[in-house]
């Protein structure tokens, strides 16, 4: 290989960037959010299942192939010698650039939040948040800053800087969350939003519903593009990729949960629809963070969408790694000059979601789809593309991949390297089970029911369930 690759120096780093871009938006944002509008608990329980049971298999082999490999999402497949294969790769590519598209203008707004009440500007409510997000010059000024910043980290490779960033953001964070829900319980109908939260209703099931919760555990443990191959190709053959995964898994769903505890009680407390949208957490926190004050809901609130940026940065670095990495490794250009090619174009890309929130539109009513109340928005209809149709189906091809084209023989080889005491235990027993029967049936069946319902609303889950 002519390119030196370079690699995180230490298990933890490796850990600590997988944790960082799995926990994000997607947990804070994205999470509660679909929550609400999923139907409350009933969605918390299939998300769960989901991430345990079939994405945490396929984050295991997604690692594998690519410290086995040392390659990127695409190159990965043909150095094991299956070429065709690395059409996974290319899907990869494809939701990453499409996702980060996106992902850069929603985490412009936690950013712009930010920037906001530092002045002393709280957004509370719908009508607020609606006129921000419709801001585009603003909310663009913020989504080139935040590209740029991120580019600029990704030129210099893995940086010891931002490992250590995240080793000491990431838990500010879970303190802070865990702070606000302490403070949320004690608010008036905090009860109506923790019974909303953890009572499930199995009767709001819809094949909309359980499409949204696999996509969303894709989404928000980073899997079905390749990320966690990059990331993975980095990796000491010396580690343990079962144990390291569990603990990846176990992070990024406990802030998800917690954040759901943490935001519920506050929407129902300040008697906001809990299908408000993309714009859920912006609607609601600003009002409790206005409530402590003016000097600590300062304190409080620009803390709290800084830290809510920096999650989100330790995301997009991922996001845009994997097109960086394929670039590097398959087309040798240099690693800056390809990142700020790869950054820009994918700003481009981004111009109709930046739009799609108000500005334009023909952007903001984009398309009606039989299994939609209403029509999305260009930015949502890229969601629904990219990270809940593109990641499971990705998420899919790489475990029939692993286990019948790669082989399973190989995979468990390969886990085993380094750390010969993971054979024969129950965690590697369940992964090598999953990733042959349970991940290729279910994540098949689920993909296929699901896409029929949403995208031409034949209704089987409705039908099945009566
Ligand atoms: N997991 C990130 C989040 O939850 C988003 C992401 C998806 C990052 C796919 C990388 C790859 O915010």
């Amino acid at each position: 290989m002519a390119i030196q690759r370079g690699g995180f120096s230490t298990r933890l780093g490796f850990i600590l960037a997988a944790a960082g871009s799995a926990v994000g938006l997607g947990n804070i944002w994205k999470f509660p959010f679909e929550v609400g509008e999923g139907g409350g608990a009933a969605f918390v329980v299939m998300y769960l299942v989901f991430c345990f049971v079939l994405c945490f298999p396929v984050m295991v082999a997604e690692i594998a192939i690519g410290r086995k490999t040392q390659r990127n999402a695409v190159g990965a497949f043909t150095a094991l010698g299956h070429k065709k294969w690395s059409i996974i790769g290319y899907l990869g590519l494809t939701s990453g650039v499409l996702i980060l598209s996106f992902y850069n203008v929603v985490a412009a707004w936690a950013f712009g939040y930010f920037i906001d009440i530092v002045m002393g500007n709280f957004s509370v409510g719908a009508e607020a948040f609606g006129g921000f997000v419709s801001d585009w010059v603003k909310v663009g000024s913020y989504t080139i800053i935040f590209m740029v910043a991120t580019a600029y980290v990704v030129s210099h490779g893995i940086a010891g800087g931002i490992e250590r960033a995240a080793k000491i953001l990431m838990p500010t964070l879970f303190v802070m969350i865990i702070a606000l829900i302490f403070y949320s319980l004690t608010l008036p109908n905090a009860m109506e939003g923790l019974k909303f939260y953890l009572v499930p209703d199995f009767s709001e099931i819809t094949g909309t519903v359980v499409y949204a919760a696999l996509g969303q555990a894709f989404f928000s443990l980073s899997l079905g593009m390749g990320a966690l191959i990059t990331y993975g190709s980095y990796v000491n053959r010396k580690e343990n990729i079962v144990s390291s995964a569990a603990q990846i898994t176990l992070m990024d769903v406990g802030v998800a949960v917690l954040a759901g505890f943490m935001i519920f009680p506050f929407v129902f407390s300040q008697g906001i629809e809990t299908d408000g949208g993309a714009g859920l957490i912006f609607m609601t926190l600003p009002g409790v963070f206005q409530s402590l004050g003016p000097i600590l809901g300062v304190v409080v609130g620009a803390f709290f969408f800084l830290l809510l940026s920096f999650a989100a940065f330790t995301s997009t670095i991922s996001l845009l790694e994997v097109p960086t990495a394929y670039m590097v490794d398959e087309h040798e250009v240099p690693r800056s000059k390809a990142t700020w090619i790869v950054a820009a174009i994918i700003f481009l890309v981004g111009i109709p979601s930046l739009l799609s929130a108000g500005a334009v539109d023909a952007l903001t009513g984009f398309i009606q789809l039989p299994g939609k109340e209403s029509a999305i928005s260009f930015m949502d209809f890229a969601g629904l593309i990219a990270s809940d149709t593109f990641l499971p189906l990705g998420g899919f091809m790489i475990a029939v991949f692993t286990a019948y084209v790669w082989r399973k023989e190989n995979f468990n080889a390969e886990i085993a390297h380094g750390d010969e005491s993971i054979k024969g235990s129950w965690l590697q027993t369940y992964v090598d089970f999953a990733i042959s029967y349970i991940c290729p049936v279910l994540l098949g069946a689920i993909f296929i029911v699901t896409v029929l319902d949403n995208f031409l609303g034949i209704k089987i889950i409705n039908i099945l369930l009566g």
